[in-house]
């Protein structure tokens, strides 16, 4: 039977196939249900700056009122030293993760500021997660704004909290850049283990019947698969760090085109809440089922076979223009 041990942001994975951040991994119970159908590791939930914030501003708000201590001593008091429900919250499920499981639990933090909210992944390596992922977007909507400023906050919020932690950290980030390739490996030079391409993000929809708005489709679709696909490709062996893959992985087949084109893992999301954690099962025997098929006795003997840098087709990623390819396309070839 072939080994579908991968390594990922310096762990061992028994396999690839990663449960991302997700509703999927907020209680210790479904993780294990999750690590019983073969998932390899999991992403938390994330937590969003703002709750370390919020926490930090009702904490002050409650002193100030309060009355116990002197107003100027509010300008002395420690964050560091009292933290709150959510945080406490949060950590507890590091813990009781980390009890029930026995594989890599990696922490996820949502934030948009390199500001107050960076003491809290120390607090999060000390609970015990094995690394740290962070979830950073900013939605490039402020006309005011240079893409320099928007990325000099990327730069600025990995140096913090690379600084802070000994646990990896890796960076879950979209594909809203002016110029994706160069972010994408400078962003791998700075200390980060990994970078997960690509987040999925909320999407407007408009109701045109009611004229209201509403809230595009939640999970993804296996032919969402498409954009990390390329990108992955495109940057494997162009990067300091190792790749995940996200979105639109919904079968075997995603996770060895993934695999092929230069990922070090994969995460799952939709595809397990369409189908349940059995699905992840499912996807390992067949991997492992190609693997035997190919010849393949090892992941890493693939890996990175079909990406750009390794392939032998190296214009086909970045051919975006459909009008020479499909010259003649009548629509009955697919
Ligand atoms: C219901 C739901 C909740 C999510 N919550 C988070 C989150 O808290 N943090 C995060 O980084 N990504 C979150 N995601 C994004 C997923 O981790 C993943 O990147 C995205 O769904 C694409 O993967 P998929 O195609 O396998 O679903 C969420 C996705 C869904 C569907």
């Amino acid at each position: 039977m072939a080994n579908l041990e991968v390594n990922y942001l310096g762990l061992t994975l028994k396999n690839p196939i990663i449960v991302g951040s997700s509703g999927l991994t907020d209680k210790s119970e479904a993780i294990r249900n999750l690590e019983q159908n073969g998932a390899a590791a999991v992403v938390l939930k994330s937590l969003f700056e703002e709750e370390i914030l919020l926490e930090k501003e009702a904490m002050l708000s409650q002193m100030q009122s309060g009355g116990f201590l002197y107003p100027e001593t509010v300008d002395f008091y420690q964050y560091e030293e009292a933290p709150k429900e959510t945080t406490m919250d949060y950590l507890e499920l590091i813990r009781e993760t980390k009890k029930q499981v026995s594989i890599p639990v990696l922490a996820s933090i949502n934030c948009m500021t390199a500001q107050q909210w960076t003491w809290f992944p120390k607090e999060i390596e000390n609970a015990g997660a094995d690394g740290l992922e962070l979830n950073l977007f900013i939605l490039p909507t402020d006309m005011k704004r240079s893409a320099g400023e928007n990325e000099k906050v990327y730069f600025d919020i990995v140096e913090e909290v690379c600084s802070k932690v000994n646990i990896p950290v890796s960076l879950k980030i979209s594909y809203y850049f002016s110029n994706l390739a160069t972010m994408i490996n400078r962003l791998s030079t700075t200390g980060i283990k990994g970078l997960v391409l690509f987040n999925r993000f909320y999407s407007p929809d408009i109701d045109i019947e009611n004229f209201q708005l509403t809230s595009g489709s939640v999970l993804s679709t296996p032919g969402d698969l498409s954009l990390s696909l390329r990108w992955i490709a495109i940057m494997a062996e162009r990067v300091d760090c190792d790749l995940a893959a996200s979105t639109g992985i919904h079968d075997a087949p995603a996770v060895i085109k993934q695999i092929l084109a230069g990922a070090n893992a994969v995460q799952v999301v939709s595809a397990i809440y369409k189908h349940g954690g059995e699905k992840i099962a499912e996807m390992l025997h067949q991997l492992g089922s190609w693997m035997d098929k190919h010849g393949f006795s090892s992941v890493d003997q693939f890996r990175g076979k079909m990406s750009q840098v390794g392939g032998d087709n190296p214009a086909a990623f970045e051919r975006v223009q459909f009008m020479k390819y499909f010259r003649g396309f009548t629509g009955d070839e697919m």
